[in-house]
């Protein structure tokens, strides 16, 4: 079912149920299982999780819990569910455990029994080791429950620390979400949200208005392209609910069950030796020159395999997941087409991420560098962009998946070190005969070092030239790091698919040990 279009299968569902599948395509684009569920007489919240699971395997659970709440007037609004459906069943035959909330009851908001249903289906996906999606459409705390709301938030929030390293947590936001609605999708894997439709805050405008009399839309506050290119607090940003959960499936489809599975593995009818002559007109030669990196992840990876993670969010640098020979890797490429790739506050914040959580699911790494350094500047320097940066590094020092890098064309200074380095624990690493490994361009190098010698010079610019050119003579490619033993080969870039393939094969054991009881502790 799920490997027509989303709005093909929409349509076919509401004929199935006796609908005009053409009222289907017709709804607004935000919230199309609406449709389904008007069709089907079944809640949105029912719909989306239908949605989810392979065709008919979805069991409900807690169908019946009511709230025991007599405050406010509560006891006259008891519905069977409390405003959640709680659910198993299986994606791709994998199974899951997903949970939707209800906006049609007392605004999907939670109270204690709601929270209970939730508490519960965590603590069932953990015990089983498999995935756990929260559909989240909610209000946050219930008001009228006073501190049984907040302690159910709280019950939820430890669950979902509990199980992080442990199963995938995949979070969608299908509506305006407030308070624990957005900090517990905040503690898990993956945020996605919904465009136009769905909203994160703490707290939403009305009570924005009350404390401190700003008026503010909620899109302003917390629509999803604030979320999704402004604060990186979702990874994903989708065009509708079925959408969403189409591309929700497609990401489990990288992810193992669980800690101590290995990520899926899809045999792979592209070529593993394929060799690719367009590299040599991707990337210019000149090191100055933008160029999109996507084209080269495009073509390293197993054939429309690639799937970008947080791709408006810090896009100098792009993450995301693909194959290579049918194995799950997570590329990580610093981006010439935006900011020169240069590595600054966000970006490090958005790797660091994406590398922690392919090391809590043992996804190989594979770091695709063309980096002229970290961005320098009072901006950034008081945004702690030391921490973040050490964040990043911490993150590649700590990963023990099989960890591979390529230089595409140059690597200067603390960006060298950083971007999965022999130095920093890299398991492999290979370069193109162009690469530049140093500790800065030769414009910084010279004015550093020999801006004596040029001003004493009869011609300055003639000699500054000279000390320019005899400095990338020497630096200015990977010879020495090769000859040092940093850089295991220099590769030419036509062969770089099949190297990287040649190599991951033999790490995709790799196991490294790490005492029992340690906390290492991230800078933040
Ligand atoms: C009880 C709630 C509710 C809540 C919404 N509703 N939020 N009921 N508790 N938290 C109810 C409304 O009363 C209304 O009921 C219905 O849901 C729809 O809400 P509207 O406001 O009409 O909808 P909308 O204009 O779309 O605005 C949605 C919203 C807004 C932005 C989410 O409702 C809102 O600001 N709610 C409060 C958000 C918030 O501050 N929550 C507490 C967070 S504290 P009727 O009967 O009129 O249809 C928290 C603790 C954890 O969650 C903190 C983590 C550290």
């Amino acid at each position: 079912m799920h490997d027509q279009s989303a709005v093909e299968e929409l349509a076919v569902r509401l004929a199935d149920a006796g609908s005009d599948g053409a009222a289907a395509l017709a709804a607004p684009p935000s919230a199309r299982a609406q449709v389904v569920a008007d069709a089907r007489k079944i809640s949105v919240a029912h719909a989306r999780l239908e949605h989810l699971f392979d065709s008919g395997s979805l069991e409900e659970i807690g169908a019946e819990v009511l709230h025991r709440s007599t405050d406010f007037g509560l006891e006259k609004k008891r519905i069977a569910g409390d405003g959640v459906v709680t659910a198993s069943g299986l994606v791709d035959g994998r199974p899951v455990f997903a949970f939707a909330q209800d906006r049609t009851v007392l605004g999907g908001s939670l109270g204690q029994a709601h929270a209970m249903k939730i508490a519960r289906l965590q603590d069932l996906a953990l015990r089983a080791g498999a995935p756990l999606v929260a559909i989240n459409d909610s209000g946050g705390a219930r008001i009228q429950e006073g501190v049984d709301a907040l302690g159910g938030y709280g019950e939820i929030f430890r669950r979902n620390v509990a199980a992080s390293g442990m199963i995938p947590q995949i979070s969608l936001i299908a509506g305006p979400c407030a308070g624990g609605a957005v900090y517990s999708p905040a503690l898990t894997d993956f945020v996605g949200m919904v465009d136009a439709s769905s909203f994160m805050f703490l707290t939403g405008p009305k009570v924005v208005k009350t404390v401190t009399f700003e008026d503010v839309t909620v899109e302003e506050l917390g629509g999803a392209t604030t979320h999704a290119q402004l604060t990186g607090v979702s990874h994903f940003i989708w065009k509708d609910d079925l959408e969403a959960i189409d591309q929700i499936r497609k990401l489990l489809g990288y992810l193992p069950s669980n800690n101590r599975e290995a990520p899926p593995f899809v045999e792979s009818t592209d070529p593993v030796d394929r060799m690719n002559p367009e590299f040599h007109d991707i990337v210019p030669a000149d090191p100055r020159k933008p160029y999109d990196v996507r084209g080269v992840i495009e073509l390293v990876v197993d054939a429309a395999s690639f799937m970008e993670v947080h791709a408006n969010w810090a896009r100098n640098i792009v993450v995301g997941f693909g194959r290579l020979g049918g194995h799950v890797i997570g590329l990580v490429a610093n981006q010439p087409a935006v900011l020169a790739g240069v590595l600054d506050i966000d970006a490090s914040r958005k790797a660091a991420r994406f590398i922690r959580t392919c090391n809590a699911f043992d996804i190989p790494l594979v770091s695709l560098v063309d980096v002229p350094g970290f961005l320098p500047g009072r901006h950034q320097e008081h945004g702690a962009v030391i921490d973040h940066g050490a964040k990043l590094l911490y993150a590649y020092c700590e990963a023990r998946v099989p960890k591979l890098s390529v230089i595409l064309r140059k690597a200067y200074g603390g960006a060298y070190i950083v971007m999965s380095s022999q130095h920093v624990g890299g398991d492999v690493n290979l370069a193109w005969p162009r690469a530049e490994i140093a500790v800065m361009g030769a414009n910084g190098a010279v004015e550093v070092l020999n801006h004596r010698e040029i001003q004493a010079a009869a011609d300055p610019a003639a000699k500054a030239s000279e000390l320019k050119d005899a400095y990338e003579q020497k630096f200015l490619n990977p010879n020495i790091a090769a000859q040092r033993g940093y850089l295991d080969a220099v590769i030419e870039p036509h062969e770089t698919r099949r190297k990287l393939y040649r190599h991951l094969r033999v790490l995709l054991n790799k196991r490294e040990w790490t005492p029992p009881k340690r906390n290492g502790n991230i800078p933040v």
